[in-house]
């Protein structure tokens, strides 16, 4: 069966989450507010934001007014770097929830690996997770040692590895690290943070689809099985990024757009955390 707006991955754990994501990074709480209001038109039902962006008492207000039930969304949030240890991720977590004006959340991310004791983060998300307070938990800006680290440690694997990911990134081998533990790859930044989408090997391609290079940029994320968590505060842009399910890329052009790689990073290099 093709892939939809309603499509979904299983994670590790058994809980499903959805392929399309609006991201809220850099986004004001009054805009934050709009825009998740704009992408649950849409359709979307996952919506990823974090302590630090500062609008995750826009997003608990959005989801209130929307009339939707809490088990039709899904609503990731992420541990700030300077929370990390036992006892601050704890505190950190329970901000987070009474900011968002909710029970639970469905996914709870470290969002950096640096800056302190990222394992005892992890076993206190671990007992965040089985006092039922967050779905499940995962990380972020993870490499491939940093993973090893902390499956050497866990007692639970992440669910997730949201990571930079886009064809001018296109971090294959953590790809294949993390389908081969079932970790799911979830892809930031996925239209390069706007720098790119008028490079004109995408322009070419989009054209001969009738899509935006946006569409195409995430079009390849969801062919190769990652999570895509567009950004965009405007209405028009927001649907335009839902629809992404009536057009397949062909294998020709998926190997086109895999060859772009520059290693290019938009947001932050975790390669150098240790
Ligand atoms: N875990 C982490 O460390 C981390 C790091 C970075 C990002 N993230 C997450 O990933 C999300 C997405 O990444 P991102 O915000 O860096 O960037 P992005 O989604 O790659 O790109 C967003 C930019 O593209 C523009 N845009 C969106 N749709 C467009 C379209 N159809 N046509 C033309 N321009 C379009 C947006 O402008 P307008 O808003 O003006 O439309 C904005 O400038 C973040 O918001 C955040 O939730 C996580």
């Amino acid at each position: 069966m093709g892939l939809g707006i309603d499509s979904s991955v299983e994670l590790n754990n058994g809980v499903r989450m959805p392929c399309l994501g609006l991201g809220l990074w850099k986004v004001a709480p009054k805009d934050a507010r709009d825009a998740v209001i704009h992408a649950f038109a849409a359709g979307y039902r996952l919506i990823d934001t974090a302590m630090i962006y500062g609008n995750e008492n826009a997003v608990g207000e959005a989801f209130r007014d929307s009339g939707l039930s809490r088990e039709d969304v899904f609503i990731t949030t992420k541990l700030w770097r300077e929370h990390h240890g036992f006892e601050k991720a704890t505190r950190a977590f329970e901000r987070s929830l009474r900011n968002l004006g909710l029970d639970y959340v469905d996914l709870y991310l470290i969002h950096w690996p640096g800056g302190g004791d990222r394992i005892g983060s992890w076993k206190a998300m671990e007992k965040l997770q089985e006092e039922g307070r967050c779905r499940a938990i995962g990380v972020s800006n993870f490499t491939m040692d940093h993973l090893d680290e902390l499956l050497g440690k866990a007692r639970c694997p992440p669910v997730v590895d949201q990571v930079e990911f886009h064809p001018y990134l296109y971090q294959k081998d953590l790809l294949g690290y993390c389908k081969t533990r079932n970790i799911q790859l979830e892809a930031y930044s996925p239209l390069t943070h706007a720098n790119k989408l008028s490079d004109p090997a995408l322009t070419d391609i989009a054209s001969r689809y009738g899509k935006s290079t946006a569409q195409v940029l995430l079009r390849w994320g969801l062919q190769h099985r990652v999570v895509v968590i567009p950004k965009s505060i405007h209405r028009e842009r927001i649907f335009q990024n839902a629809d992404i399910f009536d057009f397949q890329i062909s294998r020709e052009d998926m190997l086109r757009l895999d060859k772009m790689d520059e290693g290019l990073r938009f947001s932050w290099d975790p390669t150098q955390v240790p």
